[in-house]
């Protein structure tokens, strides 16, 4: 492979590069955690993630002993959760089952929980220099556009022809510092949206800029499908201010974060049918007598599924559902929300509800 593209890139690159603190470093640890942190977050919100995560966990088995509350906790907000729980888990095998030394082959580290082929590269190039081409979502822009590729990239053909595209690429001898480059020319310049061709360094090799196809590609065959939810939440709080809380705890979105008993509804539904069913489910009659507050309408979008939510909050309650944890008000703050809960807590706040 010709391999102009690739020292126009590292040229520019050297030129331009943003000072980040997991670049130049080599601890494959903090590589991990900056790549897990990075994978669905701009580097803007990731950065204080990720200084967060070193300072309380400087090594991986300080993340191995934390317990799964402490993680989440440093996590909030962040959203994609599954990530928190596999970093988790990937830092307690790697305490027992490498003795705390992250695996340097690609294949060890392809197999972690979490590590999927992107990752995979980005760790074995920028902790350990091996040739392996990172192809993430900036990648997929920028090699469509300058290539004029159409394939769409969320079919298995799409995804195979730019990893083998970007592989040709790839400087063997560089690869840390060329796979930085790329990522960083397309969160730089080929952004999704109003890329700045004028100043690309490629402008005049660039096919999609030539006809005039920058912004329609790359190509993906499926619309992504948002879904609606209806969430209405029961808080019931009682006499000495102790208020219900229970974990998620099956496959779905917010899994190991902490909520106010739920129920779930294919529409949205009135007071009368969401007290009715608050009684039936948690066993409490008379519930409508101590509502002290219904909220408004809270609108929570996710890349599949819009959420919409509503707060019934009940007081003084006496609690019967043994399936809850009663929590004192005032130690909320140590659990885990979702950045819709902590949204309505802050309200409350603000309203002194709670
Ligand atoms: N996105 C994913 N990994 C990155 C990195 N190492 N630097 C900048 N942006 C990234």
């Amino acid at each position: 492979m010709n391999t102009w593209f690739s020292e126009k890139l590292l040229v520019w690159y050297q030129l331009n590069k943003r000072d980040l603190p997991w670049r130049e470093e080599k601890d494959p640890y903090k590589i991990w955690l900056s790549e897990i942190i990075l994978q669905q977050t701009q580097v803007i919100q990731g950065l204080a993630y990720y200084q967060k995560f070193i300072t309380h966990f400087p090594k991986v088995q300080a993340l191995a002993e934390a317990s799964e509350n402490q993680v989440m906790k440093l996590w909030e907000g962040l959203g994609y959760y599954t990530r928190a729980r596999n970093l988790h888990a990937t830092a307690k095998i790697i305490a027992s089952q490498y003795k705390g030394k992250f695996p340097k082959h690609y294949n060890q580290i392809r197999a972690l929980k979490g590590v999927g082929d992107y990752t995979a590269a980005a760790i074995a190039s920028f902790a350990f220099n091996l040739p392996h081409a990172v192809v993430d979502g900036n990648v997929y822009r920028v090699l469509s556009r300058v290539f004029n590729l159409k394939v769409p990239i969320d079919t298995a053909a799409g995804k195979k022809q730019f990893q083998e595209l970007a592989t040709a690429l790839l400087p063997n001898k560089k690869a840390a510092t060329y796979n930085q480059a790329i990522m960083e020319f397309g969160a730089r310049y080929c952004k999704p949206r109003q890329p700045d061709c004028q100043n690309c360094i490629f402008s005049h090799t660039c096919m999609a800029f030539e006809k005039s196809l920058v912004e329609s590609l790359p190509v993906k065959e499926k619309k992504t499908k948002v879904v609606p939810r209806y969430f209405n939440y029961v808080v019931l709080i009682d006499t000495n201010n102790r208020v219900s809380l229970q974990k998620r705890t099956s496959n779905d979105i917010w899994k190991g974060l902490y909520e106010f008993p739920l129920i779930e509804s294919s529409e949205p539904i009135s007071l009368k049918k969401a007290l009715a069913l608050a009684e039936k489910k948690f066993g409490l009659s008379a519930l409508r007598s101590k509502l002290i507050y219904q909220s408004g309408n809270y609108k929570h979008l996710l890349s599949h599924q819009t959420i919409h939510a509503c707060f019934y909050v009940f007081k003084p309650v006496k609690f019967k559902n043994a399936t809850t944890e009663n929590i004192a008000l005032k130690d909320l703050s140590a659990y885990p929300f979702s950045q819709l809960l902590v949204k309505f807590l802050k309200d409350c706040e603000l309203r002194e509800i709670v």
